[in-house]
């Protein structure tokens, strides 16, 4: 029978907080009918292990265990997916997250007024405990650029601590991202239309066991989402990435041009030859990095895959060249026709290279 709450809980690494959150999550939910799903990536910690060992014990605990996967957010969506409950909660298993709350929040859910509420750290009676003055900063800096996506002012965007009406949510999914940590964020943003959201305050708690997960590439991930939420519904964001990124390499290019040429004294030639080739290296790395993170090039790979990238590149130098002066003959003006040039360069440039160097 399906139950009226479920708790969905992503696990990594997580052995040492399975059991306690279980006992604290049953505690406070006494009187009300629950089960909780923990979405372990097959943690090398034997995560999912101890979880099948509590759910032997307790019929309401299962495990959803995925293999050669990672990610916060889609595990909590495919948690989400896998119950009929009418009403679901999404929390931390390190117990940063207060579960007493958990009632107060299916109350409100109940009455039907709001398709979600969200635990907030930023409101009059939450708070962040025992944070560092740069994790605070970070954290507030982010809540600013986070609000400008979810349409409407919330106090703490990005909590990760929310319970939401299931039908609210499969309102959503087909829109979300899916990638990083921001589910939360990536929920309201994504959502056709605008939910109705309550938030109520609590206090983060410092971790019980283990350590946190949020690492550098956290900070990427959330811009990529800022990216695809704002400008992504016009333009693909991995283009908008590979723009940026031919952004930079226009400085690297002339910086590269004004050292060789003024402080080396190379001959002009030479010089802009050189830099056009260390700044397409230059791009070839960085979109390697970012760009394409999930399809990056090592070794052998890394050298064709540059290879490749000077070849799709070049063409497009010669394509941008090429319309640029036709244009400017046609009687354009000289930075409508650059402007033609350049743009049709970058698209070109994308779409080879997105097929020739990062392949699928
Ligand atoms: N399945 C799965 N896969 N779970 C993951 C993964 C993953 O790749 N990465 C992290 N988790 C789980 C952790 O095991 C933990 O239960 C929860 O997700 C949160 O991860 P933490 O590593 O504890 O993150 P945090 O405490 O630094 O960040 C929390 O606070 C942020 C606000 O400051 C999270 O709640 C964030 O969502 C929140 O934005
Ligand atoms: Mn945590």
């Amino acid at each position: 029978m399906t139950s009226e709450l479920t708790l969905v809980v992503p696990t990594y690494n997580e052995a040492g907080n399975v059991e306690a959150f279980t006992a604290k999550a049953a505690k406070a939910l006494e009187g009300i009918d629950w089960e909780l799903v923990f979405v372990d990536d097959d943690s090398p910690d034997g995560t999912a292990k101890r979880i099948r060992q509590i759910a032997e014990a307790n019929p309401r605990v299962r495990c959803l265990l995925r293999v050669g996967r990672r990610g916060l957010s889609s595990a909590c969506i495919e948690g989400i997916m896998s119950t009929g409950s009418p009403f679901v909660a999404v929390m931390d298993a390190d117990l940063q997250h207060d579960e007493g709350l958990l009632p107060a929040m299916l109350d409100i859910l109940r009455q039907n007024e709001v398709d979600i509420v969200i635990a907030s750290r930023y409101m009059e009676g939450g708070g962040v405990g025992d944070w560092d003055a740069g994790r605070a900063l970070i954290s507030k800096l982010a809540t600013g650029l986070a609000n400008m996506v979810v349409r409407t002012r919330l106090s703490d965007p990005m909590s990760g601590f929310f319970m939401v009406r299931r039908d609210a949510f499969e309102g959503s999914v087909r829109h979300m991202s899916g990638t990083g940590f921001k589910i939360q964020l990536d929920l309201i943003a994504s959502s056709p239309e605008p939910l109705r959201i309550r938030e109520l305050p609590f206090n983060f708690r410092t971790r019980h066991a283990g350590i946190s997960k949020l690492d550098s590439h956290v900070a990427l991930d959330f811009f990529q989402l800022l990216l695809e939420k704002t400008m992504g519904r016009v333009l693909p964001i991995r283009f908008l990435m590979f723009v940026s990124v031919g952004g930079l390499g226009v400085v690297v290019h002339l910086m590269a041009l004004g050292v060789a040429l003024n402080v080396l004294g190379a001959p002009f030639g030479l010089s802009q030859a050189t830099a056009v080739l260390i700044a397409m290296t230059f791009n070839f790395t960085l979109n390697n990095s970012f760009t394409y993170r999930d399809r990056r090039l090592h070794g052998m790979k890394f050298i064709t895959g540059l290879l490749s990238f000077y070849l799709a590149c070049g063409i497009g130098g010669i394509i941008n060249y090429s319309l640029a002066v036709f244009a400017f003959d046609q009687g354009f003006s000289w930075w409508l026709a650059g402007i033609m040039g350049a743009a049709v360069g970058a698209v070109w440039n994308f779409a080879t290279t997105s097929i020739l160097t990062w392949r699928k």
